[in-house]
């Protein structure tokens, strides 16, 4: 049985296409985003789509994406289901690591919802630095969306973030989940540049959005309380319907008071039963 001390790994090729969607069409009930990422992932030089080779056949697949000074991303790991449990996945995760390491990166981080990756993880010394759950709340017509800052706001907007109820539960984060970057006055001014920051009434609450996974605005992080909160949720619903989009989704730690704003906001669990969880490790 071909084991981890067998495997070599080269970048995806193009011609790989068919045998790495053959091998995701197992995953998450074939709702895998693989598929869907494959094409600019594969043209991607800013970044090491790997595939893991076993005598000549691609059983794994991984990304280790650069995305702000010395950071890099680690996603899209999957191991063929006929090749699981013979430590392909371990093997590869620690030459990930080992490639960060010597190509001088201080932290690698992901996101992950799965249990067997949670252990992988946290087995291999990465910290949990935040979990999320999902809230999700429907568009609605006939209201005013909520005001886009100016990135030079920023300075003064990080001082409401930091010093909101709540924000410790973010573990100095903004849980993008595809890419978590500190939460400070830098970062609010880069996602401004972006377009993806709204402010409720009188600058009294902030949501940080990040790029949307399908057809909907979605939220990585709130800040402020009450009704400023509420009529900012509410304005991210009526600009929702306003841009032809189904719904808001909030990522938000459990726990954390803004729940009670969400939900008298019309917000419910999108999935009460898992969440995500971003880790980090020092290299
Ligand atoms: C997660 C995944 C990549 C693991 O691949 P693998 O090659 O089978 O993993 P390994 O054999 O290297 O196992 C490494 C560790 O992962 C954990 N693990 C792997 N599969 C597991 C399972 N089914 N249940 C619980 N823990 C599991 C264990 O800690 C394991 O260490 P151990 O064997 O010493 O107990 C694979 O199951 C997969 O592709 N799953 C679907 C996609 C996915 O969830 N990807 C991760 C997204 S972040």
């Amino acid at each position: 049985m071909a084991t981890a001390e067998d495997l070599t790994l080269r970048p995806v090729r193009p011609a790989d296409e068919a045998r790495v969607l053959e091998l995701t069409r197992d995953v998450w009930e074939g709702r895998d985003y693989i598929p869907r990422v494959f094409d600019r992932w594969v043209s991607d030089a800013g970044a090491e789509f790997q595939a893991a080779e076993v005598d000549g056949v691609v059983v794994g697949v991984q990304r280790i994406r650069p995305y702000a000074p010395g950071l890099v991303w680690y996603e899209g790991l999957r191991v063929a289901s006929s090749h699981r449990r013979r430590g392909i996945a371990r093997a590869m995760l620690e030459a990930a690591i080992e490639e960060a390491r010597q190509q001088g990166f201080r932290e690698m981080r992901l996101a992950t919802r799965d249990q067997p990756a949670v252990n992988l993880f946290e087995s291999a010394s990465f910290r949990r630095m935040v979990e999320v759950k999902w809230w999700r709340g429907l568009r609605v017509e006939g209201g005013e969306p909520a005001r886009i800052p100016d990135p030079s706001e920023a300075s003064r907007l990080w001082s409401l973030v930091a010093a909101s109820p709540g924000i410790e539960r973010y573990g100095g984060l903004v849980p993008d989940l595809d890419g978590a970057r500190e939460h400070d006055a830098t970062e609010i001014e880069r996602l401004a540049t972006q377009g993806l920051v709204r402010v409720g009434p009188g600058g009294r609450a902030v949501a940080l959005l990040r790029e949307p996974w399908g057809q909907n605005i979605a939220v990585s992080l709130l800040a402020g309380g009450g009704g400023a909160l509420r009529e900012l949720l509410m304005a991210l619903r009526f600009e929702a319907d306003a841009d032809g989009l189904r719904h808001v989704t909030v990522n938000l730690p459990p726990g954390h008071p803004a729940e009670e704003d969400l939900k008298a906001s019309g917000y419910d669990f999108a999935d009460a039963e898992r969440s995500a969880y971003i880790y980090a490790l020092i290299l």
